[in-house]
């Protein structure tokens, strides 16, 4: 089986839901349910034997020994942080809690446990970290796109607490020999995303007849990724990839925030068109930039093609109308994840 942690955020909980459908290897899922950890992107395996939701913190060394000694898990697959740029501007303590102390401490928990394995299930075991490509900093227009070989070069107290956490789990390689892979993936998209980030936050607040913030120009660019090819690349890299490596998974989709914007309006306009006939780019909101916003992420994912042969199935065209259709499908779980701590994040960051 596997633990995997942080699976009831948004890319844990498409992993656990696809590792499910595709196979029958229980998952143990450790997450402490912070506000962006939601049972509801689970909820379609309630009663299903194969996986079990724990709540609790991969800072909890004694829960996590626990978990490891009472369910042997032959992989840790560890998606818990926090993740949320804007937030960690507001507040890094968090940040720096989970992502760097908790990842420290999972990954003495499970040192622990792997030492202590038979030898042929200590030589297959693998500690997979998932973290982002936001730890190489900003590119330039021209620049080419990170490669893992790129400098680490974080900029903001979320990517800083990333990057930090990927030093450990090196660290835990070379010096203990902990078997562990690492994937620094670009910005994903698709169902359950939670409506903070800008993707979800624009299909939200456009049904929803609220303005549609952009940070500053809007020409700050992303390389976006639909988060079930990112699911695929992290089985595949859990498969097959070189203990001790990085790989860097990206979807080839550069694209300028405003022209994601006009996107995410194009398709409301045709499958959800306001009452009022107007075109929603009538709710686009120039805002304040968000301070040190990174200019350019792109991603060269090429080490991962080549080498293990995973390549995205979606372009952003079929990316983008899955995911605006999932949310168009799903209003219960959009009315459902605006709670009163969402609202307050919405008042400070916002000011609406
Ligand atoms: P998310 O914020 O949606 O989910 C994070 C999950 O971790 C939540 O369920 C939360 O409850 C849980 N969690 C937080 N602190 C915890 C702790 N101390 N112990 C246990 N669980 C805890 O994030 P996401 O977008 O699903 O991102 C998952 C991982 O992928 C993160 O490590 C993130 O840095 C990385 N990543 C995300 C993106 C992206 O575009 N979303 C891109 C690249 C990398
Ligand atoms: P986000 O989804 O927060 O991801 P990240 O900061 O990790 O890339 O933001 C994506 C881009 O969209 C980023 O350049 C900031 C911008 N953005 C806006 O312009 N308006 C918004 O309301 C949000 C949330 C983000």
């Amino acid at each position: 089986m596997l633990l995997v942690t942080g699976g009831a955020g948004f890319i844990g909980a498409n992993f656990v839901l696809d590792w499910l459908a595709l196979s029958d290897e229980a998952v143990i899922n450790l997450d402490k349910l912070t506000y962006a950890g939601n049972p509801e992107n689970l909820q379609s395996l309630q009663g299903d034997a194969r996986h079990t939701l724990i709540p609790g913190d991969i800072g909890d060394a004694a829960l996590v020994t626990r978990l490891l000694a009472q369910h042997h898990p032959r992989a840790v697959v560890n998606f818990a942080a926090e993740s949320h740029v804007d937030r960690s501007i507001h507040g890094p303590g968090e940040f720096i809690q989970t992502n760097i102390v908790g990842t420290f401490s999972l990954l003495e928990s499970v040192r622990g446990y792997w030492q202590g394995l038979p030898p042929a299930q200590k030589e297959a075991f693998r500690f997979l970290h998932v973290s982002t490509d936001e730890v190489y900093g900003s590119l330039a227009k021209d620049d080419p796109a990170f490669t893992e070989a790129s400098h680490i070069e974080p900029n903001s107290p979320y990517s800083a607490s990333k990057a930090a956490s990927d030093h450990l789990v090196r660290a835990w390689h070379h010096t203990y020999g902990l078997p562990v892979l690492t994937t620094n993936c670009s910005n994903n998209y698709g169902p359950y995303h939670f409506p903070e980030k800008l993707i979800p936050l624009l299909i939200v607040n456009a049904l929803a007849d609220k303005k549609l913030p952009v940070y500053g120009d809007g020409q700050q660019i992303r390389d976006w990724l639909y988060v079930k090819d990112h699911c695929s690349a992290i089985r595949r890299v859990l498969e097959a990839g070189r203990l001790g490596e990085t790989y860097n998974v990206g979807g080839w989709n550069e694209k300028a925030n405003l022209d994601i914007v006009h996107t995410v309006c194009a398709l409301l306009d045709e499958l959800r068109p306001r009452a009022d006939g107007k075109p929603y780019k009538e709710q686009i909101s120039y805002v304040t930039d968000r301070p040190g916003h990174d200019r350019r992420y792109a991603i060269d994912a090429r080490k991962l093609e080549r080498e293990l042969g995973w390549k995205p199935l979606e372009t952003f065209d079929s990316g983008i109308r899955k995911t605006v259709l999932w949310y168009l499908d799903n209003p219960d779980w959009v009315a459902h994840v605006q709670s009163g701590a969402y609202r307050e994040w919405l008042q400070k960051q916002y000011q609406s």
